[in-house]
């Protein structure tokens, strides 16, 4: 999704633009920037990479105001006409969202000549007519608020005002960061972390006008607004690779301590605390997009293997506008690490909307959809960089274990959390890339698996297509002779988890099938039987699960880097879907 920053105070360009490259994670195909030099609006924007920006770029550090942008393209395709900032009259701004009524706008701005396929332009225009009739930047974005229909974080200048920045959001994620010399806006913290940890967090059509040495926020009705301090707890090398080669890698190293970490907040003397208590609920449905999904599963799985509550899982955006059939002991829980994905926050409104009981598994602090849920649990992963979920998606897991455990204690399977990060340690060091090497030589993979074994097989697959661009799919295991073992033959791969000892002979079964019709099968088991041409073999465990994620993920990195992708920001993906 796009990005944007904004800054005021000493040495704009180099901090805009350190902000802007913090978010890069978030993934984009263009990327601009404008600052105020000698009275004037200088605007610079390319296609590609940041680095692409940077060429020639006049880092001249007497600016002390700027605005940039990375463009992930919605409207228009990723060229230098449709990259952001746009300047229309005096305005100049960027804009992360969607407005869904822009056309409308557009015919009532035919004074303007608007050049670019983008919904922004239309919002710099509407702003310019606006400020022309007005002369009010406040009072503008007060009206405007009443306009615009979507979604939007706007960071503006204006040529009247040089030394000011305004901006507003509406759904669209925006903090603003200070310190005694500078203020900064973002996307996301991330872009904060280099000039400060204070910052505020903003709500719909929040105003801000920003000068060198003052901060002031408004409501949408021009009342000027105390908004509360907060201090982002970790150090800013957070957003550092820390020697890893990617940052998807540096995050799978991290899942062993995050695991612990976890425990050690939710777990204290072999009791389950601060977790929300399920135990009151029939009915447990589970809404989230793209591996927060799949975490879902593995939660339904032991929600209602421990806790015996049935569970039901779902993808947010079949889940907006499917029919609803609630009753009051109905709990509805959403999974989502950035907290800002468009689809499970409207999801989220419609459970608020029906009184139920809400509950978000989030990993970003204080996020709209933390704060949108009437409870909140934070899986606390740290800041995940990599569009490749891997840490959090294990957390969301881990979390979902607890509120089954919060339910039904069993000693065992507690007792035995204790030695998973140990475990996952041992296959963190082990070595894939001759598995990898089969893999990559291949254009279409199937990941097969039974309950729990299909629920990460969907993960396993999500991660390898996302990253590798290899077709792949997850299929049950049981289902493929129902139509689809008719594409089997030696053209595919199939890469089988088959751990669950209660139902792994079934899979086997499958196995064969498949192997008889010349696909060659890759196993990711605990069994030591031969029924496959590969296998990767994990040691037997009550919480298999949490082991199994790890050969999944770094089987699926190092398939990437042997096709030399852009492991941590895969193309046309982006880090927080913000978008609908
Ligand atoms: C996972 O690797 C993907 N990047 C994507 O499926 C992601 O899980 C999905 O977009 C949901 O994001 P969220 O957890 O931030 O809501």
């Amino acid at each position: 999704m796009c990005g944007i920053v904004g800054y005021i105070g000493n040495n704009a360009i180099k901090n805009t633009i350190t902000g802007l490259k913090n978010l890069e994670y978030r993934g984009y195909d263009s990327s601009g920037i404008a600052y105020i030099k000698n009275n004037k609006v200088i605007i610079k924007k390319e296609v590609g990479r940041i680095d692409n920006l940077l060429t020639n770029l006049d880092y001249d550090n007497s600016v002390n105001i700027a605005i940039a942008h990375t463009r992930w393209a919605t409207h228009g395709e990723a060229n230098k006409t449709n990259a952001h900032p746009h300047k229309v009259g005096k305005i100049t701004l960027v804009h992360n969202g969607i407005i869904e009524n822009y056309e409308k706008l557009k015919e009532d701005l035919t004074d303007y000549s608007l050049i670019s396929d983008t919904d922004t332009e239309v919002i710099a225009a509407l702003i310019d007519k606006l400020y022309n009739k007005y002369s009010d930047m406040k009072l503008v974005l007060s009206k405007v608020t009443n306009l615009l229909k979507g979604s939007y974080a706007l960071a503006i200048i204006n040529d009247d005002i040089k030394d000011k920045m305004f901006a507003i959001r509406k759904d669209s994620p925006l903090i603003v960061g200070y310190d005694n010399k500078s203020t900064i806006i973002a996307s996301d913290i991330p872009a904060i972390l280099h000039v400060t940890k204070k910052y505020y967090l903003l709500n719909n059509y929040d105003i801000l006008e920003i000068s060198s040495n003052k901060l002031n926020i408004y409501d949408k009705d021009l009342n000027k607004i105390v908004k509360e301090e907060n201090t982002y707890d970790a150090d800013s090398t957070t957003i550092s690779k820390d020697g890893y080669e990617h940052y998807m890698l540096k995050e799978i190293n991290e899942e062993p301590d995050i695991f612990k970490n976890i425990l050690d907040k939710y777990i204290i003397n072999d009791k389950i605390v601060d977790i929300y208590d399920i135990s009151k609920y029939e009915n447990i449905e589970i809404v989230a997009c793209g591996s927060a999904t799949h975490a879902g599963l593995i939660g339904k799985y032991y929600i209602e293997n421990l806790a015996s509550i049935k569970t039901s899982v779902y993808y947010a955006s079949e889940y907006r506008y499917q029919k609803h059939i609630y009753n009051q002991k109905t709990l509805v829980i959403v999974i989502s690490q950035s907290g800002e994905t468009a689809d499970t926050k409207e999801a989220l409104k419609i459970a608020n909307e029906a009184n139920l009981d809400t509950l978000a598994i989030v990993n970003v602090y204080k996020s709209s959809i933390a704060r949108l849920a009437k409870n909140v649990i934070y899986t606390h992963a740290k800041i995940e960089v990599a569009v490749a979920t891997t840490k959090a998606y294990m957390a969301q897991c881990l979390i979902l274990l607890l509120l089954a455990l919060k339910v039904n204690p069993d000693k065992t399977i507690i007792n035995e959390l204790h030695n998973i990060p140990n475990i996952m340690k041992k296959y963190i060091k082990k070595d894939y890339k001759e598995i990898a090497s089969v893999i990559s030589n291949y254009d279409h993979i199937f990941y097969l698996g039974r309950l729990v074994d299909y629920y990460l097989a969907l993960e396993g697959s999500l991660k390898l297509k996302e990253i590798s661009y290899i077709h792949s799919e997850a299929y049950p295991a049981g289902e493929l002779k129902h139509g689809t073992i008719s594409l089997m033959d030696n053209n595919v791969l199939v890469i089988a988890i088959v751990t669950d000892n209660k139902i792994k002979d079934k899979t086997i079964s499958n196995i064969k099938e498949i192997t008889a019709r010349g696909a060659k099968v890759i196993a990711i088991t605990n069994d030591n039987r031969e029924f496959s041409d590969y296998k990767v073999l994990i040691e037997d465990n009550i919480l298999i699960p949490f082991i199994t994620i790890i050969p999944m993920q770094l089987i699926a990195y190092e398939v990437a880097k042997i096709k030399k992708c852009d492991i941590d920001k895969p193309r046309n993906l982006a880090k927080s879907v913000t978008v609908e």
